[in-house]
C-alpha cells in the first residue's frame, strides 16, 4: 500500500468515524448495497447512470454512483470527491455489470464541488468535469433531465439505481471482490421534509429531499447516485443519494438525498462552463 492509499484509507476512516458520531454518515461508506431492490433486468438500461471509479495499483475500483448532464458533465455528491484527486478518478458510462467490457470509460480532468456544501448539513452536490466526452446512443448511455425546477413534495414514486457496496467494514478500495456486480434498482416514495425531519433527520433543510419505503432503501446504493421520478414518461432527476442512518433497511428511517431543483441554475452554469 502507497503512501497516498494510506493517507485516503486514514481519511476515509475517520470521516466515517465522524459520520458515526452524528449517528449517520455518507451512504457510499454504509457496508451494503440498496436494500430491497433488485437487478436491472438483463437487456435493460439506465442510460444517465455512471460509475465512478478510482484507480490503485490493483486497477480501478468502484466507489460513487453518478448521472450524466451533458456529454463531458456528470452529476455526483460533493463527498463522493472532496479531497480526491482528479486524475485518478474515472467514469464507466453504458455498462450494467461492474466486470463487463465495453462501456465507455473517461478520464475525470477537474471536478466542481458547491461552495455552500458542508458535509452532513447541506449542498452535498458536486459537477465532474470528463475527458473524452461520452457518446450518446441515448439507449446505453445518455442524458438525465435536471433542470426541472418544481418542488417536489411527499409521496412522489421515485427509483434509485446503483451498485453500492457490501463490504463489512467502511473502506471502499480494499478489494473489489465484494461489490455487487449488477446494477440495482428499487423503488419507494419520497415524503416531505416536516415529515422526514419528524422522522429522526433533524437537520434537513429545503436543499434535500428525502425518501423512505418499507424494509428498503435505507443504505441507499451509491452515494452521488440518481434518485429520479417519471414525469408523464419523462424521468428527471430528483435527488443526489447523500446520506442514510448506520442502521439499513429500518421502515422508520428515511434517506436523504440533495434536492437537484434547489441546484438547477448552478448546474446549468456548470454545464455551459
Ligand atoms: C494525483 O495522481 C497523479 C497520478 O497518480 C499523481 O501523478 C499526482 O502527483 C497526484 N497529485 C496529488 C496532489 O497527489
Ligand atoms: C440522443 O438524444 C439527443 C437529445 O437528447 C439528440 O440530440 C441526439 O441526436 C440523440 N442521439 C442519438 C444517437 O439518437
Amino acid at each position: 500500500m502507497g503512501l497516498i492509499q494510506l493517507l485516503f484509507l486514514t481519511t476515509l476512516w475517520l470521516v466515517a468515524v465522524k459520520a458515526r458520531l452524528n449517528s449517520r454518515q455518507p451512504s457510499g461508506y454504509i457496508p451494503s448495497r440498496i436494500v430491497g431492490g433488485s437487478d436491472v433486468p438483463v437487456g435493460e438500461s439506465v442510460p444517465y447512470q455512471v460509475s465512478m471509479q478510482y484507480s490503485t495499483r490493483g486497477g480501478y475500483t468502484h466507489f460513487c454512483g453518478g448521472s450524466i448532464i451533458a456529454p463531458d458533465r456528470i452529476l455526483t455528491a460533493a463527498h463522493c470527491c472532496e479531497g480526491l484527486n482528479a486524475s485518478r478518478m474515472s467514469v464507466v458510462a453504458g455498462i450494467r455489470n461492474l466486470d463487463e467490457r465495453g462501456g465507455q470509460r473517461s478520464q475525470v480532468v477537474s471536478y466542481a464541488i458547491h461552495p455552500n456544501y458542508k458535509e452532513l448539513e447541506t449542498s452535498d452536490i458536486a459537477v465532474l468535469t470528463i475527458q473524452p466526452p461520452l457518446v450518446f446512443n441515448n439507449v446505453s448511455v445518455g442524458l438525465i433531465a435536471f433542470n426541472d425546477k418544481q418542488f417536489v413534495g411527499g409521496g412522489v414514486p421515485v427509483s434509485l439505481t446503483g451498485w453500492g457496496l457490501r463490504l463489512p467494514v467502511p473502506f471502499p478500495f480494499f478489494d473489489n471482490v465484494n461489490y455487487p456486480n449488477t446494477l440495482q434498482r428499487m423503488s419507494y416514495h419520497t415524503i416531505s421534509n416536516d415529515l422526514c425531519r419528524a422522522s429522526g433527520m433533524d437537520s434537513v433543510t429545503e436543499t434535500e429531499i428525502c425518501a423512505r419505503g418499507p424494509f428498503r432503501g435505507a443504505c441507499s446504493g451509491d452515494s452521488g447516485g440518481p434518485l429520479v421520478r417519471n414525469d408523464n414518461g419523462e424521468i428527471k432527476q430528483v435527488g443526489v443519494v447523500s446520506y442514510g442512518l448506520v442502521v439499513c433497511g429500518l421502515f422508520v428511517s428515511p434517506d436523504v438525498y440533495t434536492r437537484v431543483s434547489t441546484f438547477s441554475d448552478w448546474l446549468q452554469e456548470r454545464v455551459d462552463a
